[in-house]
């Protein structure tokens, strides 16, 4: 017996983890079927143990909705869209940061834990809900995380499953912007996801040949991109396509503060977009339109890519339960998978560094970056 298999075999033997409870929470995104596909199967088939499924995240687990799950639930789902268990962005803890503040949501899904008479809870979920999951480990419970989002902006694995099915739709949408913007010689801002990182707006941009690209990470000067439009229309381009994360914030936004960047963003338009094309007309009165591309890059089918990442998480995370080895995240650690402890990703947010080489290779290419 090799070494790997002895301490899940012992384990399965002296503490017996029979019953699992899983959920997804947060924002949702392809492969997470998949996952929840590969967690169960792993889990019932390899190491016998019985699946509680969760509706619709923390929720369920406060209000214990939930049911047992039978093969036929977590069959044929793997190329699903969306979550069979539903989602939710139920807080336990609320948004403040006094994890030791136990709160009745929080006795709520302490309750919930031991009416099921749950082992170990596995939760999929962003950053968000490995937060949750890292205090809920601090209070006792045996949780185990699972990443995923479209914004590829946890902290610990080196992607996410989501993000590549997404960055294929917000790049079909950015070549199909091409036509149009070409047509009429305009100017058109695409808006993508990501929140407050730019790794969708940066690939989705390289990879659609975006004219300017504009991340949180880097905030941008009105002024350079003005030049950047007008010297590519001085040498004979008629349109312009700019790529703006959802993030992206001018140098002047930057320096407001909070209070009043809010209120400068509320008098100037909906949503990132729709400022950026405002200022790029202001300043060169070129024609300039703004698109949102929106939840259509969170929906349908997941990429091969994802499925295959998904997949793998999902069998790892059930090789962490046989194993005991609760209060850690799955996560994918270069060519490999493995996992981190649930703290590693608590609280934090793995933007675009600042000497990430797609910065670099986008700049090679003659995109502007915004400064
Ligand atoms: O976290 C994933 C994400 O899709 C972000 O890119 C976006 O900011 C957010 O969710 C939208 O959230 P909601 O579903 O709450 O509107």
């Amino acid at each position: 017996m090799s070494l790997d298999i002895a301490p899940s075999f012992l384990y399965m033997l002296l503490m017996a983890i029979k019953r699992i409870g899983i959920l997804t929470a947060g924002g949702d995104c392809p492969g997470l079927n998949a996952a929840i596909r590969a967690v169960c199967r792993a889990a019932s088939d390899r190491y016998g143990m019985k699946i509680i499924g969760i509706a619709n995240g923390f929720r369920g687990l406060i209000s214990e909705d939930a049911k047992v799950l039978k093969p036929e639930d977590f069959s044929g789902i793997l190329t699903r869209g969306g979550t069979i268990l539903g989602s939710s962005r139920e807080k336990p803890f609320g948004s403040d940061d006094k994890d030791e503040v136990a709160s009745e949501k929080v006795s709520a899904i302490m309750d919930t834990y031991s009416n099921l008479k749950l082992d170990c809870l596995v939760a999929l979920g962003g950053n968000g809900t490995n937060t949750t999951c890292s205090k809920l480990a601090r209070e006792g419970l045996n949780v185990i995380g699972l990443p995923k989002t479209i914004d590829n902006d946890i902290v610990g694995t080196d992607r996410t499953f989501g993000f590549h099915s997404a960055l294929s739709i917000a790049t079909e949408a950015i070549d199909r912007l091409h036509s149009t913007a070409q047509s009429h010689s305009r100017v058109i801002v695409i808006e993508l996801m990501g929140h407050k990182a730019g790794w969708l707006a940066l690939y989705a941009g390289v990879a659609g040949g975006g004219d300017v690209i504009l991340i949180p990470e880097i905030p941008y000067d009105i002024n350079v991109i003005a030049s950047h439009l007008e010297k590519r229309a001085k040498s004979g381009k008629t349109f312009s396509i700019v790529v703006a994360a959802e993030g992206a914030m001018s140098i002047t936004e930057m320096q407001m503060d909070k209070k009043d960047r809010k209120k400068y963003r509320l008098e100037n338009g909906p949503s990132a977009a729709y400022r950026i094309a405002a200022e790029i007309n202001a300043k060169t009165g070129m024609e300039t339109r703004a698109t949102v591309l929106g939840y259509m890059q969170r929906g349908g089918i997941p990429s091969a890519s994802d499925r295959v990442l998904a997949t793998s998480l999902g069998t790892a995370a059930a090789d962490l339960l046989a194993n005991g080895r609760f209060g850690r995240m799955v996560a994918l650690i270069g060519n490999d998978i493995g996992s981190v402890e649930l703290t590693v990703p608590e609280g934090k947010v793995k933007n675009v560094p600042a000497n990430h080489y797609m910065i670099d290779t986008a700049r090679a290419v003659g995109t502007c970056m915004g400064v």
